[in-house]
């Protein structure tokens, strides 16, 4: 090959960043990880106040403990500050590769930036960051997770088939500046929008916690008594708006229709008691796709930059039967 062309051929391939070299990929800006028989892995957690993020980090603490890996775990708490003190203490400890659910989408950026100039692969697990900033391939091996989007279309694909004349809604957001926040508002109103007939009364955060969103559906609940459809960000803040219906004298289920997205134990049983009406699944088992990624990568096969979980839907036609799975 030429200068110039290998030139040509070089700046292409970082382009597309990753070269591809005797059937294995090389990626041509992010940390290698060596293949070895174990590894000391850090698994950064955003906090641990739902069944949700305690599934998921039983899932991972499961499959390390299943492979004889080490697991370094951090729980930020929901502190996007101590997340990234986490991630640079993982660096400080010297982890071969570092799984992140990034709580807020730009404050993660340091970290994610931190462990690549430390030579450290980070693979993003649920949560995603800016993508204006960093990017899968280069700054980070992959992100793994839910469509939070489709999750946000599926609850308003229902809604629109099922309303039965209901009309007026109270969305209760996640914690403001987070991708399933972001995320599931764009896919559910965009839907809504396009069924028509709708109306979005109120949209606030709940931050994804349970009295946060009680305390919120109240409040919204009290400005706007013609409400008749509460559309919850997940289940923490689902279970905390039926307390607030009750608690303004209505009833959950047929005054007010509850809509959800995690699909806990807990949320699947208040389908089939009929206070919530649809609760769409966002996958919290991250342990055995996660180090599988991390295991094709140590040998060099192709990782896509998004690697998308299958959810399922619970509602009154199924719920009953799924329980005994839900997490
Ligand atoms: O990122 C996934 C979301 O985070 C889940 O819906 C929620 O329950 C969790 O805190």
């Amino acid at each position: 090959m030429s200068t110039i062309s290998r030139r040509t051929f070089m700046l292409a391939a970082t382009a597309m960043g990753a070269i591809a070299l005797a059937g294995s990929i090389a990626y041509a800006e992010l940390p290698a990880l060596a293949k070895k028989d174990t590894y000391k892995v850090g698994f950064a957690q955003t906090e641990s106040n739902n069944p949700w993020r305690i599934a998921q980090t039983n899932s991972m603490k499961s499959e390390a403990e299943k492979l004889g890996y080490q697991l370094v775990y951090t729980d930020a708490a929901g502190s996007a500050a101590k997340q990234v003190a986490d991630v640079n203490s993982m660096i400080a400890q010297g982890v071969d590769v570092i799984f992140l659910a990034p709580r807020e989408e730009k404050p993660l950026i340091p970290a994610v930036m931190a462990a690549k100039k430390a030579g450290i692969p980070v693979i993003l697990l649920d949560r995603n960051v800016d993508q204006s900033l960093a990017k899968a391939g280069e700054d980070y091996v992959t992100f793994i997770g839910s469509d939070f989007i489709a999750e946000g279309k599926r609850v308003a694909e229902w809604l629109a088939k099922n309303a039965n004349g209901k009309s007026k809604i109270i969305e209760l957001e996640g914690t403001t500046g987070s991708s399933p926040a972001n995320d599931r508002k764009k896919g559910f109103d965009e839907a809504i929008a396009a069924a028509g007939g709708f109306e979005i009364l109120a949209s606030q955060t709940g931050d994804f916690a349970r009295d946060k969103g009680r305390q919120v559906a109240e409040a919204l609940l009290q400005a706007h008594p013609d409400a008749d459809i509460i559309y919850a960000h997940n289940d923490e803040m689902a279970i905390g708006a039926i307390a607030a219906i009750e608690a303004a004298g209505k009833v959950p289920g047929k005054d007010i229709l509850v809509l959800s997205i995690d699909g806990g134990k807990e949320a699947v049983q208040a389908v089939i008691d009929g206070t919530i009406a649809v609760v769409v699944e966002c996958n919290p088992r991250f342990g055995p796709k996660g180090f599988e990624i991390m295991q094709k990568y140590a040998a060099g096969e192709k990782i896509e930059p998004k690697v998308i979980n299958d959810d399922k839907l619970y509602d009154s036609s199924n719920a009953a039967a799924e329980l005994a799975t839900a997490y």
